[in-house]
């Protein structure tokens, strides 16, 4: 019998859990469960005898991969993947995969929301501003920008985006209009939302060089990684530009810094919250169960990023 770990320091809705087990019974496997581990001793013992596993931004790494003896496929349940060590993976055999699209809707309700908020003055009581007729740059148009353009044009945003792996075409396809570079997206939008995945190439890419470039009210919306910015870039915009405003869903190493600094000016989740609904959670987590049943039984690797 097959066993399936799902591993996930920030746990699914139960109801998520419920369905992954659905999928599992029916194919005949064996779940286990560990959530909210506080060690990463339980996590190396967890995941000794498993084939597969279940993961959100839980960190796969070497010492993971190596104590996994039977493992042959992790899912991560979401977009993005660097917490798994993909070298580390191939080198032991392992595949890895993630469930693009399944909890895309969630980010980007957020990311809108998040936008609002900070309009608002943090519902603090005073006039605060729309964001009708503001722009709004998309930095990489995959499914969570797709989806934040969407909304975005109900409130009346003038939405852009920028896509170093899209053509124009298949942008403005969606409705939304095409710019050619980074630097002219941040000049052209008011307000920015990174979507963006964290690599070699992306980290600390957004400094002040390009955030500098943004028009009066610029605010920054990160519901990607906090690795793409450049904290000391964020720093300095921050002291350099009175009009600058950062929310992140996902606090960058000096947020006390920037609390103490500049508290009306910024806003981060105390954790990760983008993907935290319970119908994104069942999407990924059925979508990861199904995947690991069609690896094994079908050999179907369409979402391996290894
Ligand atoms: C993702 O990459 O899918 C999101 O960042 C969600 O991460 P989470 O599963 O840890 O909430």
């Amino acid at each position: 019998m097959k066993k399936v770990l799902i591993a996930t320091v920030k746990p699914f809705a139960a109801a998520a859990v419920n369905e992954i087990k659905k999928v599992l019974d029916n194919a005949g496997y064996e779940m286990v469960l560990l959530e909210k581990y506080e060690d990463n001793s339980q996590l190396l013992e967890a995941v000794s005898d498993v084939d597969a596993m279940i993961i959100r931004s839980d960190k796969v790494t070497k010492e993971v991969l190596d104590a996994a003896n039977n493992l042959k496929i992790v899912v991560r349940a979401g977009a993005g993947y660097d917490n798994i060590d993909l070298d580390a993976a191939t080198e032991k055999g392992v595949v890895a995969m993630n469930t693009p699209g399944q909890n895309s809707n969630a980010v980007a309700e957020l990311a809108l929301g998040m936008m609002v908020y900070m309009a608002r003055g943090k519902f603090n009581g005073k006039a605060g501003s729309e964001l009708k007729g503001k722009s709004l740059g998309i930095h990489a148009f995959g499914h969570v920008g797709r989806l934040v353009a969407g909304i975005a044009k109900g409130f009346g945003m003038n939405v852009l985006a920028f896509d170093p792996f899209l053509s124009s075409g298949v942008i403005e396809e969606a409705g939304v209009k095409a710019v050619d570079s980074a630097e002219e997206l941040y000049t052209a939008s008011q307000y920015i939302s990174l979507h963006i995945p964290a690599n070699e190439r992306t980290k600390k890419s957004i400094n002040f060089e390009l955030l500098n470039k943004m028009p009066e009210g610029a605010t920054l919306v990160n519901t990607a990684r906090k690795e793409v910015v450049d904290e000391d870039g964020l720093m300095k915009m921050f002291a350099e530009r009175t009009d600058f405003r950062y929310v992140s869903d996902i606090a960058p190493d000096n947020a006390e810094e920037i609390a103490a600094a500049y508290p009306d000016r910024h806003f981060f989740t105390p954790k990760k919250m983008g993907a935290q609904t319970a119908e994104a959670n069942i999407n990924a987590g059925i979508a990861s169960a199904d995947q690991i049943v069609n690896f094994f039984e079908n050999g179907d690797t369409t979402y391996k990023v290894n």
